[in-house]
């Protein structure tokens, strides 16, 4: 299985630091934020890796990282020219992924401690579809929240609502088949101006085809500077 990390974005609210370096750049703990999802990935057998990030910070990635042999893996970059969306985004992985079909997506900026291989497995065994991640939070409505049906399966995933109406989240770790990229051209831009993956997976709910498995480790989203904080200090152990 091939992945991708997705490392754009403006990083608004962790400016000024964003102004110096992109935000999957800045340190947690010991390294900066990107080895942690090169490392996860690699533990769970995952070496050949795509990096989608926006112009100004390729030269800083491909400087830090080049092709990724420090780190036991294979690099392949892409740049997105203009923010617009993580599902914009995610369709300039179409060429890498090719024919391969199943693949694994990851938001530089969701930091986690347990191991990917036992929720990549059972994707491997899901026939076809998605599979999102979720995690039990105390600030739901920061997220996409998912709204389950009567048989336990995800219906709807909110994005980002008043009133959430569970108190998990759905993670920025995603699973899906090759049909991705059909289904990303079909999307239109949101109210502000972007491509959505929460779209995208309620495109894979409304056909039944968007599974979910729970983390049940610590988990963040380090984008703000009390969870960038609270990242480093729950990492500093995971570096020599
Ligand atoms: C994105 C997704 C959201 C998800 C989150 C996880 O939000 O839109 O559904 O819960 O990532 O990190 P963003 O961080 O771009 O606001």
């Amino acid at each position: 299985m091939k992945a991708v990390i997705l490392a754009g974005g403006t990083g608004t609210r962790l400016r000024p630091l964003t102004k110096l370096l992109n935000k999957h750049m800045l340190p947690v703990g010991r390294l900066p934020m990107i080895c942690y999802g090169l490392n996860s990935l690699r533990a769970a057998g995952i070496t050949d890796i795509l990096l989608v990030t926006g112009p100004d910070a390729l030269g800083d990635f491909a400087s830090f990282l080049g092709g990724g042999r420090e780190y036991g893996v294979s690099l392949t970059y892409r740049v997105q020219e203009e923010a617009g969306g993580i599902a914009q985004a995610l369709e300039l992985a179409r060429p890498f992924v090719g024919e391969d079909g199943k693949f694994v997506v990851l938001l530089g900026d969701n930091l986690f401690e347990e191991p990917l291989k036992p929720h990549l497995d059972a994707f491997r065994a899901q026939a076809d579809g998605a599979m999102v991640l979720l995690k039990r939070v105390p600030d739901p409505e920061r997220y996409g929240v998912p709204v389950f049906d009567e048989a336990g399966r995800i219906a709807h995933i909110d994005e980002k609502p008043a009133a959430p109406r569970t108190d998990s989240c759905v993670t920025g770790i995603y699973m899906y088949d090759g049909t991705v990229f059909d289904l990303i051209k079909q999307q239109t831009p949101s109210q502000r101006g972007e491509l959505e993956i929460t779209d995208v997976n309620n495109a894979y709910a409304a056909k039944g085809k968007l599974d979910y498995r729970h983390l049940s480790g610590w988990w963040t989203d380090a984008g703000t500077f009390g969870s960038l904080l609270e990242a480093s200090h729950k990492l500093m152990g995971d570096a020599p």
